[in-house]
């Protein structure tokens, strides 16, 4: 049996990516997203939605660009900041975390990430508010550990730890909760990583 709902009790499962862009005065920036997918044109192909006014979308149009690099639960916490803190803060890097350029495209690219795409916006549609980028996927860059092929695929999750969110709500790679956006602090209030 099922029941008709209200959009905005939407169950929606996503997958975090952490989208890094060189900002105009060449230092990288990151911001997380969830609205991500992929859609198939001759190639594996990726859409990426962005809401508002953001210092990475900037980016985006200005340099047709970006990197997009999954989000484990190692990696949390410092998607946690990059999400509920604005590209437009000067501060937003003063963060400790390693950074590298992408192999094919000049993107910002987290080191820590296990599974990152060098994206190039092929078209762009503008909705009222938010752009939805189509990109092409122009090189994969992969840890080593989930190079070969695996003996079972569920190997690869053990090893990665990807995490989803749902409405406002974490979760780890095998379904339990880890809190909620912008909760994920010290008892001081802080975010406390090295990455
Ligand atoms: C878990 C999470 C997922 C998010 N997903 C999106 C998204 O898909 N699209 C979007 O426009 N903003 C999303 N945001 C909000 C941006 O990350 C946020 O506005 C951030 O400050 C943007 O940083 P920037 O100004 O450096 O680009 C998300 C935030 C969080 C915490």
């Amino acid at each position: 049996m099922k029941k008709s709902l209200p959009l905005i009790r939407h169950f929606c499962p996503l997958t975090l990516f952490l989208y890094g862009t060189y900002k105009e005065n060449g230092t990288p920036n990151f911001g997380t997203f969830s609205w991500f997918n992929y859609y198939f044109d001759n190639e594996v192909s990726v859409m990426a939605c962005i809401a508002g006014e953001k210092q990475t979308k900037d980016r985006i149009r200005a340099t047709k660009t970006f990197s997009a690099n999954l989000v484990t639960e190692e990696l949390l916490p410092l998607a946690d900041y990059f999400g509920n803190v604005s590209g437009y803060d000067i501060n937003k890097m003063n963060v400790s975390v390693e950074i590298e350029t992408g192999c094919v495209l000049n993107v910002p690219v987290l080191v820590k990430s296990p599974w990152v795409y060098e994206l190039e916006v092929d078209r762009t549609l503008k909705f009222d508010g938010s752009d939805l980028f189509f990109c092409k996927v122009k090189n994969v860059l992969a840890d080593e550990s989930i190079v070969d092929e695996p003996e079972n695929v569920e190997s690869w999750m053990n090893l990665i730890r990807p995490v989803q969110s749902v409405r406002q709500c974490y979760f780890n790679w095998n379904g339990a909760t880890i809190g909620n956006f912008g909760e994920l602090k010290d008892s001081w209030g802080r975010y406390d990583f090295v990455i």
